[in-house]
């Protein structure tokens, strides 16, 4: 069953109904400043840490959910009220549509012969969500409305926002400047930033104090002041402060009025704060006001956002005659791939942006899917996480986006860190040619003191896991590897302990041979790096160390048909048909394939058959099989789970690509589009009863055969999913992917499609690639009508469009 559908033209998902089968969001904003947004207008804003910096209110795990976002009200001259967004009053609406696009969302309720439009977007460059609030008298009457805007402010830090009572509850402040509504929290001490809510109207009358506009008893589908029918101008002076603005609106019939409202956030210098003794220094706050007084401002800024999206998404364009895959490709799939890069796993529907900021793995992840939108933004990051590297090569799992200090509530010891920091830089240096990055001078630890050239950490990366191997030869697992609940040190027999950082035995006896397939995999590329900055020795030594890796492989990584999982504290196989449970995971089937391990002596493909024959369901494959039906304190939190759910036995669409990628390596493409079409949201609309995440974004689970709720998904939005499925259609299946010396070309994808074209972007030159696909995976090139050797189309001078025509 569907819920709405895609508008291809202007790359929006309509959603037609507001009782979707779980809200279905957005996000807005694309530098510093971030919303979270559903069909109904809920979720949040925040200036650029979700933790640390968070603007307004919401509640996670509420009931009825969903509660909280930006509220309007249309009160009608007999006293009734609704909201177009359907939340939270839920009144029916003769008409409801919500358009998530790319930073915008548009939200239209109709009811009564009056039309509501909110439009919602945050403007390139600014630290505001702009709202559009236009309404229309359908009607041959006329009418006199009252609009209510609400929104709840935050007290800045989240997490204490939502657990220190004793002090939120007393020092709320605002102030108030006309139609200006400014939220001051802590404004006196050692905040130097506010925020504000502003509509471009004069308003009737206004509230800053929630128990006052709403009533302590009532709920947000019951504020007293919009029952009344009259703000009560009420003053906050601690508890919970808000902004909500009234107007008086009247409309002849077929008349329509817009109102743009600001939602802001400034920061003022330490020495500037004050306009006058406890009055906040406006002047920032007006400038951003003023750029946004008119609806002709608001148009312009919507124009260059659209700009801004046609420009990225101009750099890989594929035209193909699956339209569910040419909107996957060209529009949703990079779209989420830039959200990923934005939010990390901080901030969505299923991560309350209190607990985790960027993730050292995870970033390095996202950017492969991104880097080829705005290499430069990749740049800087790669460099903000590099600096969270520790001398050892090990690294902070997690930092904070606003401070970029490692987070040491979580610490280090996940072994398979370092390596993604060698993978992002080579993905970044294949988009860009820009080799002068890897003398960048970075610091260890965020010490500037100790700092040394970006390759020298690629360096302690590399060796990092050569210094921690194990009694086979393989690499120590740590506190877990890309699988952060198979926890093989931790041993915890006591509840709220957590997994991941508890280490109760200290052993160098586990071994993972997923990161020892991830070593032979990424190693090369280290290599390559070498080798090309000139450290042809070091390369060759470095080669040496994959090569013996992948013989650790084969001698002690093979169960038979299938690559191990790992050897645990005690040297007892993980992954093994041995195993009464989980004999089988999905992940170093995964990257022992793509790092090409066994596939000479084709082992490779027996692996893969048996992730065909043990994993693979109808809706996508599964990690373990069978699941684990008991907690095993030997192996950490996998075994917590129920079967079928997350890491155990859950379809986590993270490694699915992993597998994709592996079967075009053994030249399957049919197997890989197969694989593909299984998790791509955009074809499975049509189940979205089942699906119940958004039908236009990869979700990082759905629950497995074993699981109650098979094909259900969770964690939509957040995850490594979105970068690895675009690496695996654009890169692998589809075949387009920069290298050093040019741009490769070589689909595998099966025989479905036999001709498609992309368009690709690079490094100033673009590509216009012609592809008669009969199934194949060798290709033959023809370069402006010349036959070239191999797959590689050597890269052009900027400003020079290449034809480029491939048979395979
Ligand atoms: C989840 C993992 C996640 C980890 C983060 C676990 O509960 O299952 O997917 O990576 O928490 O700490
Ligand atoms: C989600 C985490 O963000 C990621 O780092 C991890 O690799 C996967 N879960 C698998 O556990």
């Amino acid at each position: 069953m569907r819920f709405g559908h895609f508008d291809d033209a202007n790359r929006e998902y309509v959603i037609t109904t507001p009782k979707t089968p779980y809200p279905w969001i957005n996000y807005l904003g694309t530098e510093r400043f971030f919303s979270l947004i559903s069909h109904q207008a809920g979720g949040y804003c925040f200036y650029r840490d979700a933790r640390l910096r968070r603007l307004t209110r919401y509640r996670y795990n509420n009931t009825p959910t969903d509660a909280g976002g930006r509220i309007f009200y249309i009160r009608e001259e007999n006293g009734e009220y609704w909201c177009p967004s359907f939340m939270p009053v839920k009144k029916k609406l003769d008409r409801f549509e919500c358009r998530h696009g790319l930073g915008t969302t548009k939200i239209t309720g109709e009811r009564g012969g009056v039309r509501a439009e909110l439009l919602f977007f945050v403007p390139l460059g600014q630290t505001a969500e702009v709202h559009r609030v236009r309404l229309t008298n359908l009607g041959d009457r006329p009418r006199r409305l009252k609009l209510f805007s609400y929104v709840e402010w935050c007290l800045w830090n989240a997490h204490d926002d939502t657990t220190n009572f004793q002090r939120n509850f007393s020092t709320g402040e605002v102030e108030i400047d006309g139609s200006t509504l400014y939220h001051k929290t802590e404004y006196r001490e050692r905040r130097n930033h506010y925020a504000f809510y502003h509509v471009n109207e004069k308003v009737s009358g206004f509230d800053t104090d929630r128990e006052s506009f709403l009533g302590l008893y009532n709920g947000a589908h019951e504020p007293d002041a919009v029952a009344r029918g009259e703000s009560k101008n009420s003053v906050a002076s601690g508890w919970a402060p808000i902004a909500s603005h009234s107007l008086d609106v009247e409309l002849a019939p077929g008349e329509s009025k817009t109102f743009v409202f600001v939602l802001g956030y400034v920061e003022n210098p330490p020495d500037a704060k004050w306009e006058k003794p406890g009055i906040i220094d406006k002047r920032r706050a007006r400038e951003l006001i003023s750029a946004f007084a008119t609806p002709e401002q608001v148009n312009q800024a919507l124009d260059a956002l659209r700009r801004y999206w046609d420009g990225l998404l101009g750099v890989y364009r594929l035209d193909s005659p699956d339209e569910k895959l040419n909107r996957m490709v060209n529009v949703w799939n990079q779209y989420q791939c830039m959200v990923t890069f934005n939010m990390s796993r901080s901030a969505s529907y299923f991560e309350t942006g209190i607990g985790r900021g960027m993730g050292f793995r995870d970033s390095n992840q996202d950017l492969l899917g991104f880097v080829h939108m705005v290499p430069e933004r990749a740049r800087e990051r790669i460099l903000d996480i590099a600096a969270t590297q520790f001398p050892d090569g090990s690294a902070y799992h997690q930092y904070q986006p606003l401070t970029k200090r490692g987070n040491n509530e979580v610490g280090s010891g996940f072994n398979d860190d370092p390596l993604w920091l060698i993978l992002g830089v080579a993905a970044y240096l294949k988009e860009s040619g820009d080799w002068a990055f890897l003398n960048e001078s970075v610091p260890f630890d965020n010490d500037p003191k100790r700092a040394a050239p970006l390759l020298e950490h690629l360096r302690r990366s590399f060796h990092h896991v050569l210094e921690n191997l194990g009694p086979h030869g393989l690499p120590l697992i740590g506190r877990a590897d890309w699988n952060d609940c198979l926890n093989l040190n931790c041993f915890s027999e006591t509840p709220d302990e957590s997994f991941q950082t508890t280490g109760n035995r200290e052993g160098r006896t586990a071994e993972s041979i997923f990161i020892a397939g991830m070593f032979v995999a990424i190693g090369p590329e280290y290599a390559e790096l070498l080798e090309r900055s000139g450290h042809a020795a070091e390369a060759a030594e470095a080669r040496k160390h994959v090569a013996r890796m992948e013989r650790a492989v084969l001698e002690h990584g093979w169960d038979g048909e299938w690559f191990l999982r790992a050897y645990d504290f005690f040297g007892n196989k993980v992954g093994s048909r041995d195993n009464a449970e989980a004999q089988i995971f999905i992940e170093p089937q995964g990257y022992c394939v793509m790092a090409g391990i066994g596939v000479k002596e084709g082992l490779a493909q027996r692996a893969l058959d048996a992730v065909k024959e043990r994993l693979d369901t109808r809706y996508g494959i599964v990690l373990n099989n069978p699941p684990f039906t008991r907690y095993h304190v030997e192996l950490g939190e996998i075994s917590s789970y129920p079967p079928g759910y997350k890491e155990n036995a859950g379809i986590f669409c993270h490694n699915n690509p992993w597998i994709m990628i592996a079967e075009t390596v053994v030249g399957r493409g049919d197997r890989a589009f197969e694989y593909y079409k299984k998790i791509a949201p955009a074809y499975l609309e049509e189940i979205s009863e089942i699906h119940r995440t958004e039908p236009y974004v990869y979700a990082q689970m759905i629950a497995g055969k074993d699981a109650v709720r098979h094909g259900e998904a969770k964690n939509s939005w957040l995850t490594g999913t979105a970068a690895w499925n675009f690496v695996a259609i654009a890169h692998h299946l589809l075949g387009v992917r920069p290298e050093y010396d040019g741009l490769r070309v070589s689909p595998c994808l099966g025989k479905e499609l036999s001709e498609f074209s992309v368009t690709r972007r690079c490094r100033g030159a673009t590509y216009r690639i012609r592809v008669t696909n009969r199934g194949g995976s060798t290709p033959r090139l023809k370069v402006g009508g010349k036959p070239i050797e191999g797959a590689i189309v050597p890269w052009a001078a900027a400003g020079q469009t290449v034809d480029v025509e491939c048979e395979v």
